[in-house]
């Protein structure tokens, strides 16, 4: 008995020694530990055993299972490392990586980006309209006459049903303050639409973001700080801001707004960036007409507004010479924003 399971542990050895693939390994455990296996058959005759050998065969057969299992589990090892190695023998690891191709935002994007976050910081919600307006919300509301230039057909798109494209974000005032009332503090950034010639600085799309402060008490120097500390933030600390008086049919008093910054190569110099003015008490007053509640009563309450072109800003801010580069979708030109 002694010598039979020292027989079959080397003959299971040996086995398992020459097997040069999963298969024979395979083939090696069946025939030594399977069921029907040398080393299970030998087990089974343990109990033919007599008494006082059983504990030397047991020990001799458990010593067997022992080297067997262990030899069977460091080929299985080795095996496994040689596939794994042949799976990257073609692999030269000294060669460059391939470069990843990522994308980028757009600058107008990265602007608006920067802008809204500037504002909502200073307590702005965001806000937001149709681009397809009715007459009342682009125009009636926000005082502007019937025979004010921006209403021609030669300057603003008109469907057939009378609606148009909006030709400013400032539709977005009038909206928001017909659902909600005061205290009311929004920013809208959105495209807007004019029949221009399209230019170096024109487009007939563009976008602006417009702001909307009511509440009691709203004052020009509200306006004032809130815009210079916003241009400071966007273009730099140093930046000089005027306020030049100006019309529009909605604010009262009105003005532009002036930076003087230098654009890349130039000579610093003075450039409009911006409309803004005290909300004119005629807006409050179609307001509360559409409303049908004295929610914005002029005697009660005040704001001031301003609208900005974020193309012009994004010009500024990396000294672009053609606003068109803007829609081109030329890679060479937006690549070096990514
Ligand atoms: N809506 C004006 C424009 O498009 C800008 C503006 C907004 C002016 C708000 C005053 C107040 O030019």
């Amino acid at each position: 008995m002694k010598d039979e399971i020292l027989r079959v542990q080397n003959e299971a050895l040996a086995m398992i020694h020459a097997a040069n693939d999963e298969r024979s390994l395979d083939e090696a455990r069946v025939v030594s530990l399977g069921k029907k296996g040398s080393l299970t058959a030998l087990s089974m005759a343990m109990k033919d055993v007599p008494k006082e050998q059983k504990v030397e065969i047991g020990q001799l057969l458990n010593g067997a299972r022992a080297a067997i299992t262990a030899s069977l589990e460091e080929k299985q090892l080795a095996l496994q490392n040689i596939t794994d190695r042949a799976s990257v023998a073609g692999i030269d690891a000294t060669l460059p990586a391939r470069a990843l191709h990522t994308g980028g935002l757009h600058p107008l994007t990265l602007l608006r980006e920067r802008a809204v976050g500037i504002l909502r910081r200073m307590g702005f919600a965001l806000a937001d309209g149709p681009e397809i307006e009715d007459e009342f919300h682009c125009f009636d509301a926000l005082n502007t006459p019937a025979d004010h230039p921006a209403r021609n057909v030669k300057d603003t798109f008109y469907f057939d049903s009378g609606k148009l494209l909006r030709t400013h974000t400032s539709s977005v005032q009038v909206r928001m303050m017909e659902k909600t009332i005061p205290p009311l503090r929004i920013i809208a950034p959105g495209t807007a639409y004019r029949r221009d010639e399209i230019d170096s600085t024109h487009l007939s799309a563009f976008h602006q973001l417009e702001g909307l402060y009511v509440d009691r008490d709203v004052s020009l120097p509200d306006l004032k700080g809130t815009l210079e500390a916003f241009l400071r933030e966007l273009f730099g600390a140093q930046t000089a801001v005027r306020f030049r008086p100006h019309f529009f049919p909605f604010t009262e008093p009105s003005f532009e707004i002036d930076v003087k910054l230098e654009v890349k190569g130039q000579a610093p110099r003075w450039i409009e960036v911006a409309g803004c003015g005290m909300v004119d008490p005629a807006v409050f007053e179609a307001v509360c007409q559409s409303r049908g509640d004295r929610k914005y009563d002029p005697e009660q309450v005040t704001g001031f507004a301003f609208g900005m072109g974020l193309e012009r800003l994004a010009m500024i801010q990396w000294g672009i010479r053609d606003i068109r580069l803007l829609i081109e979708n030329d890679v060479r030109f937006l690549r070096q924003f990514a």
